[in-house]
């Protein structure tokens, strides 16, 4: 018998249903919430009522999509955590009630553990590349920026992370101190392509072992960006191409030191990426470079699978399931997870 999972996330401002068949997807339907564009910033309130409005309808698409019956399911996968627990908490409630109704296995994942197991969702007519393990995975999102060891999809070892501010968060402040928009990722990625990134040159930290830091050198972007508009107030408008393509070259260096840092420690030579910041053209073509200079084999997910969905939380809950792993209906979402 054929096992069918629901996944569902709903850890920020996207509400995500997806069904997998063995492994295989047979839809991933994401509603991005639009409420949150004139704030800057999600604003966790506002996600939650969303999520609340948005997952009956978002279940129902992915189920008619993969084109079966609630009673076909086997399990379903939810997000725990980390997140915003109001939003955490609509996906949450909904699995249990469904899991109820339906009397079958709830599975609890890990956000991150989804980001970092998103090549093994297989499509029908793709190559369907993923990782050996052991695998290291550059996760780097909004709210992370690690280096993870990946044993099994059962086993992490968090190699290195940030101390401070998550390259998301440089990519999303550097844009909005030049008054370019939010997110930031994407508007940063399309003018630096633009632009020349050894133009102007931002001081990398120097922190020892694996770990991160991106508060310093957005710092210096802020100074720098300060000290030129008191010089010229069109700084910005003239430069912004070439500022944009110098920081992300400074941020994009900052995580190729450490990756291939820990690629040479520990001799693995399988490499991927995950999370948000994953879609960013100049890091998967620095990823790619580095890998045919250093002999990795490197693995880069689908954009689809780039940004928060469903998808990824039915696999790493498919692998869980398989494990025998069930949880049990007194579990609550948590916002904060130190560790795998
Ligand atoms: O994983 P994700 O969707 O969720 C959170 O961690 O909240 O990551 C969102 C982050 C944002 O900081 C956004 O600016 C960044 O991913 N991002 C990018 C790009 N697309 C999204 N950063 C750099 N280049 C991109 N193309």
């Amino acid at each position: 018998m054929a096992d069918f999972i629901l996944g569902i996330e709903s850890s920020c401002d996207d509400t995500s249903a997806a069904v997998l068949k063995d492994g295989f997807l047979l839809s991933n339907v994401i509603a991005s919430q639009q409420v949150h564009k004139d704030f800057g910033g999600v604003v966790p309130e506002l996600a939650s009522r969303a999520h609340e409005q948005n997952i009956v309808p978002v279940v129902s698409q992915a189920l008619g999509k993969a084109g079966i019956q609630p009673s076909d399911l086997t399990a379903i996968a939810f997000t725990r955590g980390p997140g915003l627990l109001g939003s955490l908490l609509v996906g949450t409630s909904f699995a249990k009630a469904l899991g109820i109704a339906l009397d079958i296995p709830i599975i609890m994942v890990n956000h991150l553990q989804g980001h970092i197991l998103a090549d093994f969702v297989k499509q029908e007519g793709k190559e369907n590349r993923h990782p050996a393990f052991p695998y290291l995975c550059l996760l780097v999102s909004g709210g992370n920026s690690q280096i993870v060891r990946v044993d099994s999809p059962l086993e992490y070892t968090i190699l290195g992370q940030t101390i401070d501010d998550a390259v998301g968060e440089a990519f999303d402040k550097c844009s909005k101190m030049m008054g370019l928009g939010y997110p930031g990722g994407p508007i940063i990625d399309r003018l630096a392509k633009e632009g020349d990134p050894k133009r102007f040159q931002f001081a990398k930290p120097h922190i020892p072992g694996l770990d991160y830091s991106f508060s310093g050198v957005k710092t210096s972007l802020l100074y720098f960006v300060r000290d030129e508009m008191a010089k010229d107030p069109q700084f910005i408008e003239k430069n912004k191409e070439d500022i944009c393509a110098s920081f992300q070259k400074v941020l994009i260096d900052i995580l190729m030191d450490k990756l291939v840092k820990a690629a040479r420690q520990t001799g693995i030579k399988e490499v991927t990426i995950g999370g948000g910041v994953s879609a960013n053209s100049g890091l998967r073509a620095r990823i790619e470079a580095e890998g045919r200079k250093r002999g990795w084999n490197t693995y880069l997910p689908e954009f689809k699978f780039t940004t928060d969905n469903a998808a990824m939380i039915a696999i790493a809950g498919w692998f869980r399931y398989k494990a025998g792993e069930r949880t049990p209906l007194d579990v609550a979402p948590v916002s904060r997870i130190a560790d795998y």
